[in-house]
């Protein structure tokens, strides 16, 4: 199973929003989601993409998004719009589960089930001198970045990944992860 986990500091915790990007940048939320669970014309069962929320009004709030269970979803960003916004008001749909877990919490049981786990960073070492296995997690942050205490309890755990000296979308790093995973892992 590969994991994809997004810290988002100011998505929204309450599906009261009219578009995502005033929902504290829940568009990024989206972007990820697209990345992480879909090829053309495919989801990626094999992937489960987390996202911890840490906006208004009541953070956290940790979504959950399984490939393998994930049903009536299609890629358009209108579409996940009103899957937020549902699933945020308390709806259920196939495939997401919602829950108040931290961050840090979501790390210890990642670790506590031998996931190999690594946290993006331009600083870390670069992507082609790890070993990617088949149970990892990868954790990233948003426009902000992640907390630097976050980071910092993360890697009693893991390791700082790097994808080289640009930095790149939140969105456009999880493409470049499936895309290597597809090639070394699931050839
Ligand atoms: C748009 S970037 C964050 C920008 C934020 N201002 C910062 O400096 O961290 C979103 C996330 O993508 C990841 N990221 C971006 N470029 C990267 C790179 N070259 N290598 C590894 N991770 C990267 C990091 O996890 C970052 O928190």
């Amino acid at each position: 199973m590969q994991e994809f986990v997004l810290y988002s500091r100011t998505g929204q915790t309450e599906g009261n929003f009219k578009s995502l990007i005033n929902a504290g940048r829940l568009d990024i939320v989206y972007q990820c989601i697209l990345m992480a669970l879909f090829k053309s014309g495919a989801h990626r069962r094999d992937v489960v993409f987390h996202a911890i929320l840490g906006g208004a009004p009541k953070p956290p709030v940790h979504i959950a998004i399984s490939g393998n269970d994930l049903r009536d979803a299609r890629i358009d960003e209108r579409s996940w719009e009103g899957i937020l916004r549902n699933v945020l008001n308390g709806k259920e749909h196939e495939g997401i589960t919602l829950d108040r877990k931290p961050l840090q919490q979501l790390i210890l049981e990642k670790n506590e089930s031998r996931c190999k786990i690594f946290v993006l960073n331009k600083k870390g070492d670069v992507l082609e001198s790890h070993t990617l296995s088949e149970n990892n997690v990868f954790v990233l942050g948003d426009h902000i970045g992640l907390p630097k205490k976050d980071e910092k309890f993360i890697l009693r755990y893991g390791a700082r990944l790097s994808l080289g000296k640009e930095k790149y979308l939140a969105a456009s790093c999880i493409d470049i992860i499936n895309y290597r995973l597809d090639l070394t892992v699931n050839p």
